[in-house]
């Protein structure tokens, strides 16, 4: 939290504000980490608003779509990793377990119809924080059992998961014959699964995990999901003719997530096996996305043009966050492989530039959309949050191998429940319901963000 002043300060701002009209850029200096934290702050503090804005029951549920939780959760875990911000911490935790439901494998009865994206957006929050060592609850599932518990279901046809039936393998985009992308093939579900079996081989050092990336990765280049001559990576793939294995040809519609799932998965595989084949896909990919998504007519600022350059984004919920998924991924591939770094960051922060130039919306710097061209006027949770995840990544200037994440050589927590996901739980469900001190908790935390949200008024004020 920002604000150290007296009370009276405070009072001060409060009765300035109205009178503030002067609109300021996202301070932004990319080669300062006081100034990165800074901007950092008041982006994920904007985030913290749209969790805030219905008081729940169910921690965690984003109600206008579910996956959404797991993506600002995720951008809560890189905002603490890049600034070591506690501020969020509780909060997160205690909806990242309350949303793994009582299978530990991130499909509870309150999410009805989950596709299988949704279900590995969870399961990579989740083994985002066994890699960045954040606490585990202190009953319940721990990070590495809800990781295991969506590995677990997504590998299981039984689980709705990988299914031969059509196109020799892979993973459907939803899991229930009702919905329309039943018979659909997409590169997210596919790439997340890959990179979700990377990382847990990555952190459990377990061979088993890595024989399903390759297979997962195998599946994909297969069927032309992932071109690795072109190193072109396409939307799905369905039952049809013209592709291999009985399956139509891709649809090649480009969007910045689908190669960053590709591309972490395979920095995870180099990083567990050493073998250059894997440095040279994450490379390829790397590069990939910087000649697709970086263009010179955007100022090199990272973008989905598919929905930006229309300025259609805004008209579903998922767009938004593709790229802030994407700059995050990419920093953490620089962790963990320090020779793509510079390569990397010159990237990232001409991003960040972009983006802090844009978030300068209602007098209280919110991110809209595009991160060229000034503010767009499209201030939503979405946005806020690819905004926050932007000045995290950018913070890699200033990260080193103490950040990198762990594995369980490396001090990560191993303790879990293999069982998760595999709907034979021995035993008492190790789901902790929500209790009053988790209450009492979220009580005190919605004082803090009282204080933080006075600590803002302050800022304003003080902000030169
Ligand atoms: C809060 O609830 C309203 C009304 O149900 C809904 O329109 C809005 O999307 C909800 N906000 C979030 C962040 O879920
Ligand atoms: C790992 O997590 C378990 C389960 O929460 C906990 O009991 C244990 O103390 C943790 N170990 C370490 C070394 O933090
Ligand atoms: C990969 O290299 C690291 C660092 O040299 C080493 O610790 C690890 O055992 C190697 N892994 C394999 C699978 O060879």
């Amino acid at each position: 939290m920002r604000f150290k002043g007296a009370g009276h300060m405070v009072i001060v701002a409060l009765r300035i504000l109205p009178f503030a009209s002067h609109v300021y850029a996202l301070d932004l200096d990319v080669n300062s980490q006081e100034s990165i934290k800074n901007a950092g702050s008041t982006a994920t503090y904007n985030m913290m608003t749209w969790y805030k804005e219905n008081g729940t029951d169910n921690p965690g549920f984003i109600s206008r779509s579910w996956w959404t939780g797991a993506a600002l959760f995720l951008a809560c875990l890189n905002y603490w990793h890049a600034t070591n911000d506690t501020t969020y911490n509780e909060e997160v935790s205690i909806g990242m377990q309350h949303q793994g439901g009582a299978g530990g494998d991130y499909m509870p009865s309150w999410a009805v119809g989950i596709g299988n994206d949704d279900q590995m957006f969870w399961g990579l929050a989740a083994i985002t924080a066994a890699e960045y060592k954040f606490p585990n609850r202190p009953s319940g599932d721990t990070w590495l059992t809800l990781a295991q518990g969506v590995f677990n279901d997504q590998k299981d046809p039984n689980g709705k998961g990988w299914d031969t039936t059509i196109c020799g393998g892979g993973l459907r985009w939803q899991k229930e014959l009702w919905q329309s992308g039943y018979t659909m093939k997409n590169a997210v579900s596919n790439g997340g699964f890959f990179m979700l079996a990377a990382r847990l081989a990555w952190f459990t050092q377990e061979k088993g995990y890595a024989t399903w990336a390759e297979k997962v990765w195998d599946w994909s280049t297969s069927v032309n999901l992932v071109n690795d001559t072109t190193w072109a990576v396409a939307d799905s793939v369905r039952k049809g003719t013209g592709g291999p294995d009985g399956c139509s040809l891709p649809d090649n519609t480009r969007w910045t997530y689908n190669y960053g799932t590709y591309v972490s998965g395979a920095a995870y595989m180099y990083a567990y096996t050493n073998d250059t084949k894997w440095l040279d896909i994450t490379n390829s990919l790397v590069d990939s996305i910087f000649t697709t998504f970086c263009l010179p007519e955007h100022g090199g600022v990272i973008t989905d043009w598919t929905c930006e350059a229309v300025g259609q984004c805004y008209k579903d919920a998922n767009g938004p966050l593709f790229k802030g998924l994407t700059v995050s991924w990419l920093a953490d591939i620089a962790l963990m492989i320090p020779s793509l770094k510079d390569k990397i960051l010159a990237k990232l922060q001409i991003s960040a530039e972009g983006a802090a130039k844009s978030c300068t919306g209602g007098n209280q710097n919110l991110c809209g959309n595009r991160w060229y061209g000034g503010y767009d006027e499209q201030n939503s949770m979405e946005n806020a949050i690819s905004g926050s995840q932007m000045m995290s990544a950018v913070m890699l200037k200033f990260l080193d191998s103490s950040s990198k994440p762990v594995s369980t050589a490396t001090g990560g927590n191993g303790t879990s429940d293999p069982s998760a996901g595999t709907g034979q739980r021995s035993g008492p469900a190790p789901f902790a319901p929500i209790t009053t001190a988790d209450r009492a908790g979220a009580g005190i935390l919605a004082v803090l963000f009282v204080g933080c949200m006075i600590g803002g008024v302050v800022f304003l004020f003080m902000d030169p």
